[in-house]
């Protein structure tokens, strides 16, 4: 088979790169894939928003399957763009892509199927918006509508926080604004892969959304990720793809809007039982590093078999793997570009290019995230230990990381 991936980032490098282990499978093609993909795939120069020339390159290649990574394309209408041309994708259509493109609509699903969320309220206006505010105290969470690479939320500790994320909020033309309950707990991330209302639900892996170490500053893309979350218990998961996961597929096809391909919860663990924070439409990006290594099955087989309506047995390695971000100065605030790279060698953990590029034979650093470090082992602990180890042979002045992924991990 042909296997066409779209995007550019670490997911899309993890997502290849297991792809690329599947005996269904002669070539792997990456649009406009990274430093990091060239090493096994062949890299191929469309942008991941260029809908129709990534259809055209498609039909020419006689490409078999196209994944893509990104909410972007989803939401630019990929999926709608190669279905029409009879091309077989995995992702949702732009209409069922909201489900991650627009926080109003994800809620409103969620409400009319029973899906457990916290309380909420949209505005489209600031007095109003504060008004609620004022009513229901802190903490309480602020929520711009619309993709925002998961920047667009504050949780607001106290009023005067939360005020502000909404002047901020609303001084931007025709702004919606979500407000949110807040919800206190254990939070992981769940992904399957879902073809309407049948799911493969995958193992879990834990995000560390704040910029810094001890969950301070801003929060970012993700700095860090660990799989599998030992917290996280196989009633957990079960009650998350029961409760969660299984009606809000069940809604999306009674809508007419059937969802095909990554769906991800963002969930929380509360003391009332599990509730959703998010949905995304596509895979995690750095849950894919730390999730993919771990999967023993052809990811390419899983995906066929879901396409076909059948809900297959996913095998995993016993082994925690830990993934350490390393991101560009500035971040999430702004990014610095062009800082030389120098690895030395003997890396035992995986290396996934999350925002390189090369040039003249050197890597130097290209976006926010640059790089995720991603190592095996028998205990988290070990994982780590490797990580953290590996991290010091990567010789770069402008890049900074987490020392603390993982440490949430106590039973
Ligand atoms: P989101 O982009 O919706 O995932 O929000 C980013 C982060 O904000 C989440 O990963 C949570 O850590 C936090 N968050 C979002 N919604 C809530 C909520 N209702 N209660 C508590 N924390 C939240
Ligand atoms: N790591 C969270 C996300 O991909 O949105």
């Amino acid at each position: 088979m042909k296997i066409l991936v779209i995007g550019k980032g670490g997911r899309e490098h993890a997502l290849a790169w297991k792809l690329n282990q599947s005996p269904l499978v002669d070539k792997v093609y990456v649009a406009p894939g990274n430093p990091g993909t060239a090493a096994f795939g062949i890299n191929v120069d469309i942008k991941d928003s260029d809908i129709k020339t990534l259809a055209d390159f498609a039909e020419k290649e006689k490409i078999d399957l196209t994944v893509v990574g990104p909410e972007t394309t989803l939401a630019l209408g990929a999926a709608d763009e190669f279905e029409a041309r009879g091309l077989k994708i995995f992702g949702p259509r732009k209409d069922v892509a909201r489900l991650e493109s627009s926080k109003d609509f994800a809620k409103h699903i969620m409400n009319k199927y029973n899906v457990p969320t916290g309380a909420y309220e949209t505005f489209t206006d600031f007095e109003n918006a504060k008004a609620y505010v004022l009513k229901h105290g802190a903490p309480i969470v602020i929520k711009e509508d619309g993709l925002k690479a998961g920047k667009g939320v504050t949780v607001a500790m106290k009023i005067e926080e939360a005020v502000e994320a909404l002047e901020i909020a609303f001084a931007i033309p025709d702004n919606k604004v979500v407000i949110e309950e807040y919800l206190d707990g254990f939070e992981f991330s769940l992904i399957a892969l879902a073809h309407e209302d049948k799911v493969i639900p995958l193992e879990v892996g834990q995000d560390h959304k704040r910029v810094f170490d001890g969950d301070k500053g801003p929060n970012t893309g993700g700095m860090g990720v660990y799989s599998p979350v030992r917290r996280v218990t196989k009633e957990i998961i079960d009650a998350s793809v029961n409760e969660i996961i299984r009606p809000t597929l069940e809604g999306l096809k009674k809508e007419g809007l059937p969802f095909t391909g990554f769906i991800f919860a963002g969930i929380m663990d509360t003391k009332e039982g599990v509730k959703t924070i998010e949905f995304n439409a596509r895979f995690g990006d750095p849950e894919a590093e730390a999730i993919l290594p771990r999967m023993e099955s052809d990811l390419v087989q899983l995906i066929l078999d879901i396409m076909n309506g059948k809900e297959t047995e996913v095998k995993w390695s016993e082994k925690t793997t830990v993934g350490v971000v390393l991101a560009s100065e500035g971040y999430p605030a702004s990014s610095t570009s062009n800082a030389e790279i120098e690895i030395e060698d003997g890396m035992e953990s995986i290396l996934f290019h999350m925002g390189t590029k090369e040039e003249n034979g050197k890597l130097y650093t290209n976006g926010g995230r640059v790089l995720i470090v991603v190592a095996e082992g028998d205990t988290l602990a070990e994982a780590k230990e490797k990580a953290y180890n590996d991290i010091e042979k990567i010789k770069c002045e402008k890049l900074f990381f987490r020392h603390d992924i993982g440490a949430k991990d106590v039973v």
